[in-house]
């Protein structure tokens, strides 16, 4: 079904180190975790490996380094079909996020951007290429190579999708253009100053995001209150799908892949934020980032 899209994702790569425990610890307090381990994650990369679990040809720009962590996550990205054709091994160090998940899947993360923050724009730029269907693209690197490659995609006439993730005031206004923005709650806020909690105020951020990037559509990720699409002229809820939540990691990356093949694919907005909705829920059931990301099968399964 998304066999035939070409997707091309710019963005960071990182090697997860996953602590749980029962209750995340206040400011000078030591608590107990109950185990960890390490995942592969990194916006970009769970974005890629997201859309290639469903299908599509993706080919992966970013950087790592040459080290223990960037060797395991490019051969997990190859193991799943992603072309690393555009992944650059010279990093002074590989990404690394520590994420705390609390003993109802709740996370909080800190990243150490290392390669990801060395990202040549011209070089991703050019690795994109205009033979591609969609571009796909996170605010895990730097500035810069955000603001380049949206305006080449924008300007190639490619579908060009907007994860607003991690939660940084980028200046929208120099991205102007792209097919989907689509940031979560946190970063609704970083970008317009208003949490989207009431529908008063999902208006309000939608119609920001919508003024300073023109963007066609805005869509909100709400958590277990699905999304909001605004599309310039109505406002439509879309209601998260049950799951049995264990580690929402990863969902918003997982949502934004779908969303964006379901619209390259049928060019139907709805239906692309309910297939993202499905993703989503599928994702907040597993533990971890790349290894959480549904198959097209399970999704439409739901
Ligand atoms: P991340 O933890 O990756 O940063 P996020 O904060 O970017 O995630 P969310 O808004 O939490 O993104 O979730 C993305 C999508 O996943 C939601 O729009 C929804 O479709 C789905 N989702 C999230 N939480 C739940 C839940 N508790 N139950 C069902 N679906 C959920
Ligand atoms: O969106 C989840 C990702 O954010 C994790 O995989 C982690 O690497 C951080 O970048």
């Amino acid at each position: 079904m998304y066999k035939s899209i070409r997707a091309a994702v710019v963005g960071s790569i990182n090697m997860d180190l996953i602590l749980n425990m029962e209750k995340v610890p206040d400011v000078g307090e030591n608590v107990l975790g109950t185990d960890y381990g390490y995942a592969n994650g990194g916006k970009g990369a769970n974005q890629a490996t997201a859309l290639a679990r469903l299908g599509a040809r993706v080919k992966m720009i970013g950087k790592v380094a040459d080290d223990t962590n960037g060797n395991k996550l490019l051969e997990n990205l190859k193991a799943n079909s992603i072309d690393v054709s555009g992944v650059a091994k010279n990093g002074s160090q590989t990404g690394l996020a520590a994420i705390i998940l609390d003993g109802e899947g709740k996370n909080r993360i800190v990243v150490y951007e290392g390669a990801n923050a060395e990202i040549d724009a011209e070089t991703a730029v050019s690795d994109i290429g205009t033979d591609v269907d969609l571009v796909l693209l996170q605010f895990e690197t730097n500035e810069s190579v955000v603001i380049d490659c949206v305006n080449h995609a924008v300007k190639s006439n490619i579908t060009t999708v907007i994860d607003c993730g991690p939660a940084k005031s980028f200046c929208l206004e120099k991205m102007q253009g792209a097919t989907i923005l689509s940031p979560n709650e946190s970063e609704t806020k970083a970008l317009t100053g208003i949490f989207p909690d009431s529908d008063e105020n999902v208006l309000k951020a939608a119609r920001i995001l919508e003024e300073r990037s023109k963007a066609k559509y805005i869509v909100l990720k709400l958590g277990e209150r699905g999304c909001a699409l605004w599309d310039k002229t109505e406002l439509t809820y879309f209601p998260a799908y049950k799951s049995n939540v264990v580690d929402t990691t990863a969902a918003g990356d997982c949502f934004t892949a779908a969303l964006a093949l379901e619209y390259v694919k049928s060019g139907d907005i709805k239906k692309a934020c309910d297939i993202g909705n499905k993703a989503g829920s599928i994702a907040v059931s597993r533990m971890g980032a790349q290894g959480s990301m549904p198959t097209l099968e399970e999704i439409l399964n739901i």
